[in-house]
């Protein structure tokens, strides 16, 4: 740890001098740097996290309000993974692993597999606390975290993992490059699209009413009200069929979001979302974003 001393302090979304040293080395797996954070990177967090601990209780779902519980965050402090994790491993068995920058959609996914969850350790700036298009550590510890302490929650996880396993098996046994390509690309943007409307952006129907679970809800202090209560917002069951076919933005609030009925009911979704695509029921889904990547394709071709 010695060694991160040589870097200029801030470990902030825009300006991380280590995130950008690590990323031109090709180190996409790194440590924490904890001593880089500077007072203003804590306060980020602690501002963040002080706006959204009423609109939690009010919003959240109760296995998210319990996960938060069970991995005793910091209000005042950006959390050390490590400490994360001595909380969460022993309930689950997932751990937060902390990354560079973005990883390749195969490799998100086989993290997830093996129940380590790539977590940004940067955070945003204090100038611009609500709207972040890309994650920080509050999206991703604050927003993602507290659900993976939930058995049913990360089995889903796990379950998801192993759809892209299948996915790159699938698309192994096709021989013309062209048709591999087309229905590879096809699959990730069904399995992206299906992963935005539940782990990122999801509602759940309680006996208290709807609730958030997506942790890009749970980690944006304006959109979290606004999914529950705006009447801008589209809120329906989810149905496979139309989360995989229907194109989002990342720019802007979502104007419709679907409903889970528990965590059971998204296991068993997910379950689905592997056998159509086996049925090959993915392999041309409606076009539109999210753009798949070459880095993407790439990941699971080299599987
Ligand atoms: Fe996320």
């Amino acid at each position: 740890m010695a060694q991160t001393l040589e870097y200029p302090t801030g470990l902030t979304t825009t300006e991380a001098a280590f995130i950008e040293n690590s990323r031109e080395h090709g180190r996409l797996y790194i440590e924490q740097p904890y001593e880089l954070y500077t007072t203003e990177n804590h306060e980020a967090w602690r501002r963040l996290y002080t706006q959204m601990t009423p609109l939690w209780d009010r919003y959240a779902n109760e296995h998210f309000l319990r996960g938060v519980h069970s991995l005793c965050l910091d209000a005042n402090r950006v959390p050390k993974l490590d400490d994360v994790n001595r909380f969460l491993s022993p309930l689950t068995g997932f751990r937060a692993k902390a990354v560079s920058g973005y990883v390749p959609a195969y490799l998100f996914f086989e993290s997830l597999r093996n129940r380590e969850f790539p977590t940004t350790i940067t955070i945003r700036d204090s100038d611009r606390l609500d709207y972040l298009p890309e994650p920080d550590i509050f999206h991703d510890i604050a927003g993602h975290v507290p659900m993976h302490t939930d058995r049913a929650f990360a089995d889903t996880l796990v379950r998801f993992g192993e759809c892209a396993h299948t996915a790159a098996e699938r698309v192994s046994a096709i021989r013309d490059p062209e048709v591999r390509i087309h229905r590879l690309t096809s699959i990730i943007k069904a399995m992206a699209r299906f992963f935005w409307f539940t782990i990122e952006f999801g509602l759940m129907s309680t006996r208290h009413g709807l609730r958030a679970y997506g942790s890009g809800l749970l980690s944006s202090h304006g959109e979290l009200q606004h999914s529950l209560e705006s009447p801008l917002v589209q809120r329906y069951p989810i149905q496979l069929e139309w989360a995989v076919n229907q194109a989002f933005e990342i720019d802007h609030y979502q104007p419709l979001l679907f409903v889970v009925d528990g965590f059971d009911h998204l296991f068993w979704l997910v379950d689905r979302l592997e056998r159509s695509m086996r049925e090959g029921k993915l392999d041309n889904v409606a076009p539109g974003e999210p753009s798949v990547s070459e880095a993407d394709v790439s990941s699971f071709l080299a599987s």
